[in-house]
C-alpha cells in the first residue's frame, strides 16, 4: 500500500491506509488534537481553516491554502503549517501574532487562526497587497481595518527562524495503480495510461470542486486518482505568440503569467475566488468541470483557446467553445483528460468583465469577455464569450455577426446589444435573474465600447 509523507509544523509525519477522500482539517482536529485550525463553512468560503503549505518543486515559497477541502493524499511530499506552528517552539509569538494583539485584531476569535495563518504567509513571502492577501478570510466582528492595520505593521519584522522547514518532507513509495487511497501518477504517461483502464475513476486536481462533493454532498468517491504529482502537467510555457499551459497549473500560476500580457485576464482571475482556491484550483479542473458560471471559459473562448484533450496516446484539439455541449455536458470521451490549453500571449482588445454580488471572493453572477478588432473604424474580427448567461460558456454568435463589417460606433454596438437576445435566454437564480443577466451582459458591451475608447469604467477606477 502505497503510504503518504508530508511535514506537519516540521515533524515528518507518515501514513498509510487513510481514506482517500478525508479532508486535512478533519484529520488535524479529529486525529491530531489540532484543533486551532477552525471549521467555517467547510466549503472554501471563510479562510477559518487555513494552513500553509510549501510545496519543494515549487521552491520554498509557502502558500495558503483551505485545510477544509483539500484531501490527505494531496499533502504528499509537501511541508504543512498550521496556526500551532505559527508561533515558536518556546510559544514565542509569531510578528503577526504581536501585531494582532497590538492592533485589536480579534475579537471573539474564530476567524483569527486563519487570518493568522494568511498573514503570516502573506509576511513570509513580503506581499503587502493585504487586500488580496486576506480576501479569502471572513471576519464577522472585528472588521478588517485592525486586521490590516495589524498585517501592516508587521510588513519590516524579519521572519522568525523557526518558519524555516529544517527539513526536507520525507519521500513517499512510488505510486500503486490500485491503492485504496487513491492513484497518484508521477506523469501524464501513468495517468493516461491508468486513467484509460479506469475510465469510471474521478480525477481530483486541486480539489476545490471535488472538495464540495465530499464535504457537503458526502459522495463516496472511488477510484480516484490524484493529479497534483502529474509534474509535466504543471508546465507553463510562452512563446511570442502562444502560451502553452498545462492542465494542473494553478490559478495562481496562470494569475502571474498572464497579468502583464493580457492584464484584463490577470484582473479578472485576481476576482476569481481567493488566494486559498486560486493556490490550489487548476485550470484544467476550471475547464473540465463545465460550470456555466467558470470564470476560466469565457476569457479563454474568447481569447480563441485550444483545448488538448488525451486518451491513452491519443490527442485531440478542439476550439475551447466546441467542448462545451450542454449543461454539465462536455465532449470528452470515457478516459479522456485534458491535457493543456493553448490561446494567444498578444490580445490588446481582450477586455474581461466579472459581475458578482461581492467584489471578491465570490461566483460570477455574469462573466463577459470581448476581443474585438477593428481595422480604419470597422470592426474586423469579434470574439465574445459569456459565462452565466447559458447552460454552458457560450459565444454570442449573432451578437458577433451584428459587428463584423460593421464602423466602431455606438449604434453599432447598440445592433448587437439586441442580438443577443438571440444567443441567449438566461435563467433565474439565487445570484441574478434572468432580466438583470440579459441586461447586464448588454450593458457589458458599452462598457467594452467605452473602455476600449480609453474611458475609466473599471469599479475601482470610476470616481465621481
Ligand atoms: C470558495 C470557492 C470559490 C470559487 N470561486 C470561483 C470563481 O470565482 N470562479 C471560478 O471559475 N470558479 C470558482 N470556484 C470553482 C473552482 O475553483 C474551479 O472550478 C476550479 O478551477 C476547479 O479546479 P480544481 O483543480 O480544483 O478541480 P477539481 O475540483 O479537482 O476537479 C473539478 C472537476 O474537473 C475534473 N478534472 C480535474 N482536472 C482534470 C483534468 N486534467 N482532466 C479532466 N478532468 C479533470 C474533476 O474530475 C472534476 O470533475 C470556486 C470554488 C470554491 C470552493
Ligand atoms: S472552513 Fe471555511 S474555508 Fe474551510
Ligand atoms: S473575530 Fe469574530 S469572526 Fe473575526
Amino acid at each position: 500500500m502505497t503510504d503518504i509523507a508530508f511535514l506537519l509544523n516540521g515533524t515528518p509525519v507518515r501514513l498509510s491506509g487513510v481514506s482517500p477522500t478525508r479532508t486535512l482539517l478533519d484529520w488535524l482536529r479529529e486525529d491530531r488534537g489540532l484543533t486551532g485550525t477552525k471549521e467555517g463553512c467547510n466549503e472554501g468560503d471563510c479562510g477559518a481553516c487555513t494552513v500553509m503549505l510549501t510545496d519543494p518543486a515549487k521552491g520554498a515559497m509557502p502558500r495558503a491554502l483551505n485545510a477544509c477541502i483539500l484531501f490527505l493524499p494531496q499533502l504528499d511530499g509537501k511541508s504543512v503549517r498550521t496556526v500551532e506552528g505559527i508561533s515558536g517552539p518556546k510559544g514565542e509569538l509569531h510578528p503577526v501574532q504581536e501585531a494582532m494583539i497590538a492592533h485589536h485584531g480579534s475579537q471573539c476569535g474564530f476567524c483569527t487562526p486563519g487570518f493568522v495563518v494568511s498573514m503570516a504567509v502573506g509576511h513570509t513571502t513580503g506581499r503587502q497587497d493585504h487586500d488580496d492577501v486576506l480576501a479569502g478570510n471572513l471576519c464577522r466582528c472585528t472588521g478588517y481595518a485592525p486586521i490590516i492595520r495589524a498585517a501592516k505593521a508587521a510588513e519590516t519584522a524579519p521572519v522568525p527562524d523557526w518558519m524555516q522547514e529544517a527539513e526536507a518532507p520525507p519521500a513517499s513509495s512510488a505510486p500503486e495503480a490500485d491503492d485504496p487511497a487513491g492513484f497518484r501518477p508521477k506523469t501524464s504517461d501513468q495517468l493516461a495510461a491508468w486513467y484509460a483502464e479506469h475510465p469510471n475513476a474521478t480525477l481530483i486536481a486541486g480539489a476545490t470542486d471535488v472538495g464540495l462533493w465530499v464535504t457537503k454532498q458526502l459522495r463516496d468517491l472511488h477510484p480516484v486518482a490524484f493529479l497534483g504529482g502529474v509534474e509535466d502537467l504543471k508546465t507553463l510555457t510562452v512563446n511570442s505568440d502562444w502560451f502553452e499551459v498545462g492542465a494542473g497549473v494553478t490559478i495562481t500560476d496562470l494569475l502571474e503569467a498572464v497579468a502583464a500580457p493580457l492584464p484584463s485576464f490577470g484582473e479578472m482571475l485576481r476576482r476569481y475566488a481567493s488566494v486559498q482556491v486560486r493556490n490550489a484550483a487548476t485550470i484544467g479542473g476550471n475547464i473540465a468541470n463545465g460550470s456555466p458560471i467558470g470564470d476560466g471559459p469565457p476569457a479563454l473562448i474568447a481569447l480563441g483557446a485550444v483545448l488538448r484533450l488525451r486518451r491513452g496516446d491519443a490527442r485531440r484539439d478542439m476550439p475551447l467553445e466546441d467542448f462545451f455541449l450542454d449543461y454539465r455536458k462536455q465532449d470528452r470521451l470515457p478516459g479522456e483528460f485534458v491535457e493543456s490549453i493553448r490561446f494567444p500571449v498578444k490580445a490588446p482588445e481582450l477586455r474581461c468583465y466579472k459581475l458578482s454580488k461581492r467584489f471578491d471572493q465570490d461566483i460570477s453572477a455574469v462573466c463577459g469577455c470581448f476581443n474585438i478588432t477593428q481595422d480604419g473604424g470597422t470592426v474586423r474580427s469579434a470574439r465574445i464569450a459569456f459565462g452565466g448567461m447559458a447552460g454552458t460558456p457560450k459565444r454570442a454568435l449573432a451578437a458577433e455577426t451584428a459587428l463584423i463589417g460593421q464602423p466602431w460606433t455606438l449604434e453599432t454596438i447598440v445592433a448587437a446589444q439586441q442580438a443577443l437576445a438571440r444567443d441567449f435566454a438566461p435563467m433565474s437564480d439565487m445570484r441574478a435573474s434572468a432580466s438583470y443577466r440579459a441586461a447586464a451582459a448588454g450593458n457589458m458591451l458599452i462598457r467594452y465600447f467605452h473602455d476600449l475608447s480609453g474611458e475609466a469604467v473599471d469599479v475601482l477606477g470610476v470616481t465621481a
